[in-house]
């Protein structure tokens, strides 16, 4: 079967590989793929920066974001059927304390393997087998936007979180601040606004774009930090019971501090290789952070408790703004064939949202019908 794989460590070096189809044994699950998002981490990982073969291999198949179908299951498989649209995530535990209590997400070691990320082939070929508990059941109704639930999964997992760490007090947030409106962002906009919040989103670019189209679909306001900065935004609209960091630059982690109401959350998402330096005003931050009970918390990767949280949302976003999750999805690349395309898209297209590359048989049957 065909894949798109990259050699990991050498810069620009995505290509098609041929590879032996999986084979199905007990207790494992043949899953044809529909499609596949790529996101910044793909992007790293095709520059070279990021990303490490499967032991003995040269080659990493890419592909993290995955929305297939169930072909066919070996015996002894009850949880799925052939039929069944999955979505499969991502994180293969290790034997750490929480990787051994299925918190793998939680790795303390950091020996874990991620599909096509760390040490184990993605989802960008035509089929994989993948054992049932890494399986996520997608309603057919969300068979459009089932792609976008590993991203999502991300968003539950930081909020979730931040939930569940408030448990230590009387908690009832009313205003969010969301940065950065890329998936990640526009997930956070979504599920919070859900969570009944007033939420502002911020991004760079003014008004009118895409982006801030859809924020604003969601009842949040759009704000560009061209005309305001983060620092102020207090002033102007009160402090924030959470803020999510998503922009993938990590000074506004800091600047985010300055503005954040006591009590309140801190969620940091963005993943950021780069090694820049910036002062802060630390006595400050350090004083707020502790006469103000606050809390910054890191999230990265998600278990299936995220995923499954993520179903419901999408069913409920699709209630309550229909058709709106699939505006999120702007760029299709037909193919696997097609990955120079791709590529050129993760790298150049800055008004993307979610770039999907479509497989076969499911994705002409999707394009048929818009
Ligand atoms: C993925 C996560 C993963 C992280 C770091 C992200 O793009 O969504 O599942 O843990 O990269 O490898
Ligand atoms: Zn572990």
């Amino acid at each position: 079967m065909k894949a798109i794989a990259v050699i990991p460590g050498k810069p620009n070096s995505a290509h098609l590989v041929e590879t032996p189809r999986p084979t199905l044994h007990a207790g494992t699950v043949l899953v044809k793929v529909i499609r596949v998002g790529v996101d910044g981490t793909d992007r790293e990982i095709n520059e070279g920066l990021y990303g490490a073969a499967p032991a003995g291999a040269d080659f990493l198949v890419l592909g993290h974001e995955s929305f297939g179908r169930v072909v066919e299951v070996g015996p002894g498989v009850k949880k799925v059927r052939p039929g069944d649209y999955v979505v499969a995530t991502v994180r293969r535990p290790d034997d750490c304390i929480n990787c051994r209590a299925g918190e793998y997400d939680m790795c303390i070691a950091g020996n874990y393997t991620e599909r096509g990320i760390k040490g184990r082939h993605g989802y960008l070929s035509e089929f994989y087998v993948e054992a049932p508990t890494y399986l996520v059941n997608v309603p057919p109704t969300l068979k459009e936007v089932g792609v976008l639930l590993e991203p999502l999964s991300i968003v539950e997992k930081g909020i979730m979180q931040a939930y569940k760490i408030q448990e230590r007090l009387v908690w009832k947030p009313q205003r969010a601040l969301v940065l950065g409106a890329g998936t990640v962002g526009l997930m956070a906009t979504i599920v919070l606004r859900l969570r009944g919040l007033e939420v502002f989103t911020m991004a760079r670019t003014p008004k009118p774009n895409r982006h801030a189209d859809l924020v604003e679909a969601t009842g949040a306001r759009y704000l560009s930090s061209r005309e305001q900065p983060v620092l102020g935004l207090d002033e102007t609209y009160g402090r924030f019971d959470i803020i999510f960091e998503a922009t993938g630059y990590s000074p506004l982690a800091f600047e985010a501090m300055e503005v954040f109401g006591n009590n309140g959350v801190l969620i940091l998402s963005s993943v950021t290789g780069g090694d820049r330096h910036v002062e802060i005003p630390a006595d400050k931050l350090n004083l707020e952070m502790v006469l103000g009970n606050k809390v910054v918390v890191g999230t990265v990767n998600a278990n299936r408790r995220y995923f499954e949280r993520g179903v419901v949302d999408m069913q409920r976003a699709e209630e309550r703004w229909p058709g709106l999750l699939g505006r999120f999805i702007t760029h299709r690349v037909q193919g696997l064939e097609n990955y120079e395309e791709m590529i050129r898209l993760l790298n150049h297209e800055k008004s993307a949202i979610k770039i999907v590359v479509e497989l076969g048989a499911g994705a002409q049957e999707t394009t048929a019908k818009r």
